[in-house]
């Protein structure tokens, strides 16, 4: 076993994004690439020596031999221990609460997660801090400024690691832990939930599909949906991992998921359905003839919370990305709560979970968790929602009318222009922000604009300020439709315009969102000159 001083050179573009290095496999399989993040990691943590890491991935292709590579890397350069999931394997909120459980300095977490996986497709890595959350900006920061001055990586010459046998093995000095990536989390999951009584709704018939999309939530799903809670086999759809997602797309929306969708919306379809993305951390809800837009699902959650064992002392706040919908204040308003609006990205609610200002917040993105670890969960709210149904014995769509009739409805859509030329994109962006002072008074649609801004945020613990965070256009009546590009895409620019419409006229709670946004739609399209810019006549992808 030969300890290797490799040298190599700066390469281009390994800034972190919003979530991590995310960038097409063949660029992390190219040479050195994935070794220099490794080591500029090592160098933006403080060094590697003397700590105790974490380390999986959802199982995309090269994720074993990116493990690899890492385990050796980590023991050149004197990591003490590394506790890996069995085959590489774990979810992204199974390895944050691994971090936690086990008090590590931390865990590298190999995923795209919702882009597709294969060679031709995505890879990506991420490193989590201590608390188990994305590192924050100043450690992506000093990561980043590492790639741009390194000269050379450690790495041992060795055979691979068995990393599907389960128990303590050594990698020269530094010892390495592999563990049943499902065993820990799902405790974490019983400790949360009221199991005894999920057990009884599906004793009593209730019917469920959970679409794991051929990622990594399969074996956690039947573990714990149909292993422990007594679902019937079959529950778990697609629920075999594979390096290429079944060729998928793992995003849980009506769009990606539409075979899931397709069952739920047919009135003879089970009463329950959810899905979550290739690495676990996202959630799509859906009842029999409903469909819960993530802003609904994560204002109902915080309404509800108190049903399940963890969340019946109360919230102690809740927090929302900008672009999120409102829904979530009202429910905050009514019930006293701090409601904090942060920019869009799980890293920004980690110091409002850690100085325990919030208990539960949540992404239009499909994401939502609480402060049980620190990323967001998907099946934690899949479980959460099971509990609530346990609970009140209500359907999914009663629950939604309920929840409209005492705190009116949003109408939310999101409307994606993707792969749009980076300069198109930026020149759309730019000619908004020049308007700021220009649109309130304008009408567009028939609805008139009375504010425009760029979201900026100041962080109430740390004071950081991030700025640049989206274009905001409020509109009279509630309306508000926000510009953003998208911060994970791999090839142009992604335009995200996330649109939204209040009403509190209980006749219209039952509108389908599209047909009720149709003139904020339209608005959006006028105000930033969407479609002849682009020259598309609509979006890709509307969840
Ligand atoms: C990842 C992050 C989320 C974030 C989302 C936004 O999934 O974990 O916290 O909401 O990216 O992605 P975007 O493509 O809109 O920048
Ligand atoms: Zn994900």
């Amino acid at each position: 076993m030969e300890r290797l001083t490799v040298k190599t050179a700066p390469i281009e573009g390994q800034k972190p994004g919003t979530s991590g290095l995310r960038k097409k496999t063949e660029v992390f399989m190219g040479q050195h690439y994935l070794e220099n993040f490794v080591q500029a990691i090592w160098e933006g943590i403080g060094g590697a020596r003397g700590k105790t890491l974490v380390l999986g991935g959802d199982g995309r292709y090269f994720n074993e031999r990116a493990a690899q590579v890492i385990l050796r890397m980590a023991a050149a350069s004197g990591v003490a221990k590394v506790i890996v999931g069995q085959n590489a394997l774990l979810s992204t909120p199974a390895a944050s609460h691994l971090i936690r459980t086990r008090g590590t300095d931390g865990g590298i977490i190999m995923s795209a997660s919702h882009n597709p996986g294969g060679p031709d497709e995505d890879f990506g890595i991420k490193f989590n801090t201590p608390n188990g959350g994305p590192a924050p900006e100043e450690v992506t920061t000093r990561i980043y400024e590492a790639t741009k001055t390194i000269e050379a990586y450690e790495i041992l010459e060795t055979q691979d690691l068995d990393l599907n046998r389960l128990g303590e093995t050594h990698l020269a000095d530094m010892e390495v832990e592999v563990v049943d990536p499902v065993a820990d989390y799902a405790l974490l999951m019983e400790n949360l939930f009221d199991f005894d009584a999920i057990r009884k709704l599906f004793d009593g018939g209730f019917t469920m599909r959970f679409d794991a999309m051929h990622a990594v939530t399969g074996p956690y799903a039947k573990a714990i949906f149909e292993d422990i809670l007594g679902a019937p086999a079959g529950t778990v759809m697609n629920g075999e991992p594979k390096a290429d997602f079944g060729g998928g797309h793992p995003d849980p929306n009506p769009h990606w998921a539409k075979a899931l969708f397709n069952t739920l919306m047919d009135e003879g379809g089970p009463d329950f359905g959810a899905a979550s993305d290739g690495d676990g951390d996202r959630n799509m809800i859906l009842g029999r003839g409903t469909y819960v837009s993530p802003s609904d699902s994560l204002a109902v959650l915080a309404a509800n919370a108190h049903v399940a064992p963890a969340y019946s002392g109360g919230l102690k706040g809740v927090a929302r990305s900008m672009p999120t919908s409102g829904a979530l204040d009202r429910v905050a308003k009514k019930m006293g709560l701090d409601c904090y609006e942060t920019p869009t990205g799980w890293k920004f609610f980690g110091n409002l979970l850690d100085a325990g200002r919030a208990t539960i917040c949540g992404e239009e993105s499909f994401g939502t968790s609480s402060d049980h670890v620190r990323e967001k969960d998907g099946l934690w709210a899949v479980l959460l929602w099971l509990n609530i149904l346990a609970k009140t014995g209500r359907s999914v769509r009663e629950i939604m009318q309920d929840h409209w009739a005492e705190f009116g409805r949003i109408f939310y859509t999101r409307h994606d222009y993707e792969a749009v030329e980076s300069d198109v994109a930026s020149d759309l962006m730019d000619g908004l922000r020049a308007r700021f002072d220009d649109l309130p008074g304008q009408s567009f649609a028939g609805r008139t604009v009375i504010g425009a801004d760029e979201f900026a945020y100041d962080d109430p613990v740390d004071g950081s300020h991030a700025a640049g965070q989206g274009i905001r256009i409020l509109f009279e009546d509630g309306g508000r439709i926000v510009f953003r590009l998208s911060g994970t895409g791999t090839a142009g620019a992604t335009i995200r315009v996330y649109i939204e419409d209040a009403t509190d006229d209980p006749a219209r709670f039952g509108e389908d969102p599209q047909e009720a946004l149709a003139p904020m739609i339209a608005a959006a399209d006028e105000v930033a000159g969407l479609h002849a810019r682009t020259g598309r006549t609509g979006p890709d992808v509307r969840s």
